[in-house]
């Protein structure tokens, strides 16, 4: 691509300059009870101190490693930022990066200074005390309206702070390059910039699979709604042969092939346009046949697994059943190239992660390029114990990729390119 990388940087040389680092650092995390939610949302601990929280996830942390560690070893003064969650513009401690830069120094094997602010007093005492190979993280960038805001000029100021403490731009936030905000956007324009180890390793995987993928190539997508998806599923189509689909979104899809759903998750106002898509589809996409139907939305809940044509009405579809992932399997067994987004059912919950489980093993068996893209489904993929290193690549973005699968341009990438 024609985007200069890290290589690039670190042969100007970079000894005692400020290295200014966009990365991704917004890992989910609990309170201490070991499962993984949204963390968007849901399992952000409200109310709760820093030190309680635990990182559910490091996955994040470490694919910037390789990043922070070359400037580190060549002498850099290493200005990492980054947001956490969806604070809206104002210091909200929940959403603190203070843990997720102890848990960086763990990693780095080096202490990592933390600013508590992110371009206050606090960052810029910080910033101007880094010795050469030192590594500082300032305060999640979302504390700041400025970061996420539509109006540019109200962008622009806040970039002109940000910027002001490097002479360097790194995006390694592969995660966030689909989102135009400030530290995104905006600084590159005004700092020497170049794409991170882990930006450019994504941007090549990914533009495997849109511009030549080894066939047959087999899309699997789960998650929660049709709605989120639709843009990729419109895009993905032409360029698939199989399109596989599970998880929460499934069920809108058995709704428009004419099955009863039950309680099971349903967007009624999808329902035409995902029979409008089996239309068109020509056979591509591939829907369960069975799946696990329970009495609630709950980790102990009663549960069986029925056919599709036989969800009771009281019932939740959880998961998909053994048939269906059979079914996966053997058209996943097929592929030379795979690309997977969403856990196929609430794999959160043991008597639901079958579905999700058995999809993962069945792409790690295939004999293909196989991606998983996706922050959550990543997570999932650790959180089930799985070999990391038997997928050929793991994104860490979600909306990410699928945008740039969509063949959106994405203004992390655009800025880079400028
Ligand atoms: C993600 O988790 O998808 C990225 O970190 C981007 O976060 P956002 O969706 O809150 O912008
Ligand atoms: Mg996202």
């Amino acid at each position: 691509m024609s985007i200069r990388n890290l290589d690039d940087l670190l042969a100007e040389g970079v000894s005692g300059r400020r290295v200014l680092v966009r990365a991704d650092l917004n890992v989910p995390l609990d309170k201490q009870t070991g499962d993984i939610g949204d963390h968007k949302s849901a399992s952000a601990p409200r109310g709760g101190t820093p030190d309680r929280v635990r990182i559910a996830d490091d996955g994040r942390i470490r694919a910037v490693l390789p990043t922070l560690g070359a400037l580190v070893s060549a002498g850099a003064k290493v200005v990492v930022c980054s947001h956490l969650g969806r604070p809206k513009g104002a210091p909200d401690p929940q959403f603190s990066l203070r843990p997720v830069a102890g848990r960086l120094g763990e990693l780095l094997g080096a202490p990592v200074h933390f600013a508590s602010d992110t371009v206050g007093d606090s960052a810029r005492s910080t910033v101007e005390a880094l010795a050469d190979g030192q590594v500082a993280v300032l305060e999640n960038l979302r504390f700041n309206a400025g970061e996420t805001s539509k109006d540019d000029a109200e962008r622009d100021a806040f970039a002109d702070q940000l910027a002001a403490f490097g002479e360097a731009y790194v995006d390694d936030a592969f995660g966030a390059v689909h989102r135009k905000h400030a530290s995104v956007y905006d600084v590159p324009a005004r700092l020497p910039h170049v794409a991170g180890r882990l930006v450019l390793r994504e941007v090549e995987v990914l533009s495997k699979l849109t511009s030549d993928p080894e066939r047959p190539y087999v899309v699997v997508l789960g998650g929660s709604k049709v709605s989120d998806k639709l843009a990729v599923i419109e895009a993905l189509l032409p360029k698939v042969d199989r399109l596989l689909i599970g998880g929460g979104m499934c069920f809108t899809f058995l709704k428009a092939q004419g099955h009863e759903v039950g309680s099971s998750l349903l967007e009624e106002e999808m329902v035409e346009t995902c029979g409008n898509l089996l239309e068109r589809s020509g056979g591509k996409i591939m829907l369960p046949v069975d799946v696990v139907a329970a009495d609630a939305f709950a980790p102990d809940a009663a549960h069986d697994t029925v056919p599709v044509g036989g969800i009771p009405s009281h019932r939740v579809g959880l998961d998909i059943g053994p048939e269906t992932v059979a079914g996966f399997a053997a058209a996943l067994s097929q592929a030379k190239t795979i690309f997977w987004n969403g856990p196929m059912g609430v794999f959160e919950m043991a008597a639901f992660a079958n579905g999700t489980r058995g999809v993962a093993e069945a792409i790690t068996k295939a004999d293909a390029f196989t991606v998983v893209g996706g922050g959550d489904s990543a997570a999932a993929v650790r959180a089930l114990g799985l070999d990391e290193s038997a997928f050929s690549h793991i994104s860490t973005g979600g909306g990410a990729s699928l945008e740039y699968l969509e063949g959106q341009t994405l203004p992390g990438i655009a800025a880079l390119e400028n």
